[in-house]
């Protein structure tokens, strides 16, 4: 009996604590795998993760079928039993699209009863046969009125498909997921569908990143994925978040930050400041660089490094080469704000951008380990 009534107050303690320390906690660390980067998901460290994006299946561009291309079909199918290796926790979930998938198909499938039909079943049957828990749309982007309302009605019919799903196979429901734009409208001023992705998405990935890259800002050297703007014209993560939290709850709201940045080429080596004159992209043929090869970049080139915290971003240069990119400080002070916004959580793009897990474990594995703490000293009170 008094164990009883001690197992009690102690379960009441635990849960208050467990209360207690919810607030301004994330729920989603999480990153993409991309098949196409070469890296072995057995090489991912999914401890630091609590989900994992497989990327990417396509969309069959005349039936409309979601599918899993022949070279990908042995990785997929084992994602989850590799990653799992690691964490038996983390959820996977199965991406469709990807910057480099045809938005018209898309578009054109989300047009059509009988089309999102065919997209959902194939989806649903594709996660289950394959062992993921989730699915996630990457379309980029709806981009025109009616896009837009074809997109809330795809994500509604999905819901209502993933939650008869579960209800037959007696499973639990499929994660639904999308990535969606930095900012709650698209270009031209097109919103995107607010209460169906409040209603049917368990969240939106806001891809906070790109902003300033050579192929599209070639004359200056723009910081890519700042956290905030000085002035009104320069484009950042807080815009973009501040907006999308008005449309939709932050507990929906699951933050980007890119394990990778932009290289340009300086006008002239001794102006070499944010938004300095540039010539078009270095390194890269589009500029683009990954995280670890930026860090190769600074040792062998001795490139003087800075990190400026009025607007969150790091910068390296040397020569005439200047890099815009996330470090350590970048990310962590990204992880900061996601908390007390009380957004869900982050997810980077991508893993193979950082073998080291230098940046995953810096933004997302000291908070997951100072929460492994609390909770191990819960249960040492518990017992
Ligand atoms: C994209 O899809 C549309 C319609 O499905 C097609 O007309 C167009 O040729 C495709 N574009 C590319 C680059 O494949
Ligand atoms: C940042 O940009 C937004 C959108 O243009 C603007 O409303 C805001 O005032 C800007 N912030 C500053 C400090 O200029
Ligand atoms: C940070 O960058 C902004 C330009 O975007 C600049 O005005 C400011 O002076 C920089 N801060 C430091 C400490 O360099």
């Amino acid at each position: 009996m008094a164990s009883k009534t001690l197992c009690y107050i102690f379960s009441t303690i635990v849960f208050l604590l467990q209360l207690h320390f919810s607030a301004g906690q994330t729920v989603v660390k999480s990153a993409y795998w991309f098949s196409g980067s070469g890296f072995p998901a057995s090489s991912i460290d999914s401890s630091l993760f609590t989900h994992l994006f497989c990327a990417f299946a396509d969309l069959n561009p005349t039936t409309y079928q979601v599918t899993i291309s022949s070279s990908n079909s042995a990785l997929f199918s084992t994602f989850t039993r590799t990653v799992q290796q690691k964490n038996p926790s983390v959820k996977t979930l199965l991406s469709i699209g990807g910057g480099n998938a045809n938005a018209s198909t898309i578009a054109s499938m989300a047009s059509q009863a009988s089309t999102r039909k065919t997209f959902i079943d194939s989806s649903i049957n594709l996660a289950r046969s394959n062992n993921f828990h989730g699915l996630d749309l990457d379309w980029e982007y709806p981009s025109s009125a009616s896009q837009m309302t074809n997109f809330g009605l795809l994500i509604n019919e999905w819901r209502t498909a993933v939650a008869n799903e579960a209800k037959n196979s007696g499973k639990a429901a499929l994660l639904l997921s999308a990535a969606v734009f930095r900012t709650s409208s698209y270009y031209g001023g097109f919103n995107y569908p607010f209460q169906a992705i409040s209603k049917s998405l368990d969240w939106i990935n806001v891809m906070a990143y790109e902003f300033y890259g050579p192929s599209w800002s070639p004359k200056e050297a723009g910081p890519p994925a700042a956290l905030y703007n000085i002035t009104a014209s320069q484009i950042s993560v807080d815009t973009g978040i501040k907006a999308w939290i008005q449309a939709v709850s932050p507990k929906k709201v699951v933050l980007g930050v890119p394990f990778f940045g932009f290289a340009w080429r300086l006008v002239n080596a001794n102006s070499h400041g944010i938004f300095a004159p540039a010539n078009g992209a270095a390194i890269t043929s589009g500029g683009a660089i990954a995280y670890s090869k930026i860090k190769d970049f600074i040792a062998q080139t001795s490139a003087t490094t800075v990190f400026n915290s009025t607007i969150v971003t790091n910068y390296c240069y040397s020569g005439t080469t200047w890099i815009g990119y996330d470090d350590t400080q970048s990310i962590s002070t990204k992880v900061t704000y996601a908390r007390g916004k009380g957004l869900l959580g982050f997810f980077a793009w991508q893993l193979a951008q950082d073998p080291n897990s230098v940046l995953s474990k810096t933004g997302f594995g000291l908070e997951g380990e100072k929460e492994e703490k609390k909770k191990r000293k819960i249960e040492q009170t518990e017992e």
